[in-house]
């Protein structure tokens, strides 16, 4: 464990801006927010900058880390497109669809970035903030989610702040994130695969290549066992409390994470109520689904019973962020 770092959050202006981009060319953490979560970003150029970056995240070094660019002019420094990725980037870019690609021959992100894999994770992001500090800084930017390693993404800042204060430079902050859920990671190999369901739905991403996308498993690996989405451990996105999905009926001293109008049997008398979405929206769900977790989480119930969520358009990417945080605990 290094030293305690004074981390500074400073709101998103010009200065801070500026700033970030100074802290990222010296081998600095930079929390701030994209569409999806707030990303914990270093120079994806600079080894050593990644490697306190997987230090201060807990991380273990074989996940590696999405690289952020600012359009795909970019991201062809990166990596080589196949058919499919040009339509996908052509549809979704700038917005919460990350590509993963063959590496670009003369491709300049570390290794350790991407881990030893011939692969590379790239994202265009279209949060202002974002753009702003990926152009001052003119480089690219590794950043996974902003908390520590295992817990829920963070989608305000004072998440970044409860996981990763004295360990990060900056966190610049324009509070909440307007998606929630972290991108769809699409892999455009050879068959094109979903290897992690997120802020674009499936099917919008079907249609535009005009098939279906395997699973992870459908991917042609050859020999190489590395895993495809190494970063989706089971248990990835877990609270302390143990989740209990798709409930009817809530257990006296339990929480509750509600989804529609009408709340779950014996719900008026649980521990604490949030309701993801009163009316049913399952996009309003997906933004407010990581903060509900984080607060029914301190909220000391027996257990968090979560109503049923839907699972078409975006419920596909909420019910598996519920899958992994109920798996395991
Ligand atoms: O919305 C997002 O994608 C956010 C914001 C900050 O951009 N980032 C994010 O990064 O969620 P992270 O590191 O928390 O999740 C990235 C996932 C991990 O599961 C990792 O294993 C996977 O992407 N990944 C990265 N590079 C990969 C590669 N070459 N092949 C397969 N999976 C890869
Ligand atoms: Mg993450």
């Amino acid at each position: 464990m290094t030293a305690l770092l004074a981390t500074r959050i400073v709101p998103a202006d010009a200065a801070s801006v500026a700033e970030a981009a100074r802290v990222l060319a010296t081998g600095g953490l930079v929390a701030f927010p994209t569409e999806t979560v707030y990303g914990l970003g270093a120079d994806a150029t600079n080894g050593r900058g990644i490697a306190r970056l997987y230090e201060a995240k807990g991380r273990p070094a074989f996940n590696p880390l999405i690289a952020h660019v600012l359009d795909q002019r970019a991201a062809l420094a990166l990596a080589r497109f196949n058919a499919d990725a040009k339509r996908l980037a052509a549809a979704f870019w700038p917005g919460p669809l990350t590509l993963v690609l063959p590496k670009a021959a003369d491709c300049p992100v570390a290794e350790l970035a991407t881990a030893g894999l011939d692969t590379i994770a790239v994202r265009v992001p279209s949060h202002r903030v974002a753009r702003d500090i990926l152009n001052a800084f003119g480089r690219p930017v590794v950043a996974p989610s902003a908390n520590r390693s295992g817990h829920v993404s963070p989608t305000n800042a004072e998440h970044v702040q409860a996981d990763l204060s004295g360990r990060i430079d900056l966190i610049v902050d324009s509070g909440p994130t307007p998606v929630g859920l972290e991108s769809t990671i699409v892999a455009c190999l050879d068959k094109p695969a979903l290897l992690r369901p997120g802020g674009v739905p499936r099917a919008a991403i079907e249609r535009t290549i005009g098939r279906r996308l395997g699973g992870a498993e459908a991917q042609a690996s050859g020999d190489d066992d590395a895993p495809l989405a190494p970063g989706m451990l089971a248990s990835h996105y877990a609270p302390r409390t143990r989740l209990r999905l798709n409930i009817s009926r809530v257990a006296p001293g339990e929480a509750l994470l509600a989804f529609g109008p009408a709340l779950a049997e014996g719900g008026e008398r649980s521990k604490k109520i949030l309701n993801l979405s009163p009316r049913g929206d399952l996009v309003e769900a997906a933004a407010n689904l990581f903060s509900h977790l984080r607060a029914l989480d301190a909220a000391g119930g027996s257990a968090i019973a979560v109503m049923p969520i839907p699972a078409d358009g975006l419920g596909e990417a909420i019910n598996d962020r519920l899958a992994r945080a109920a798996a395991g605990r």
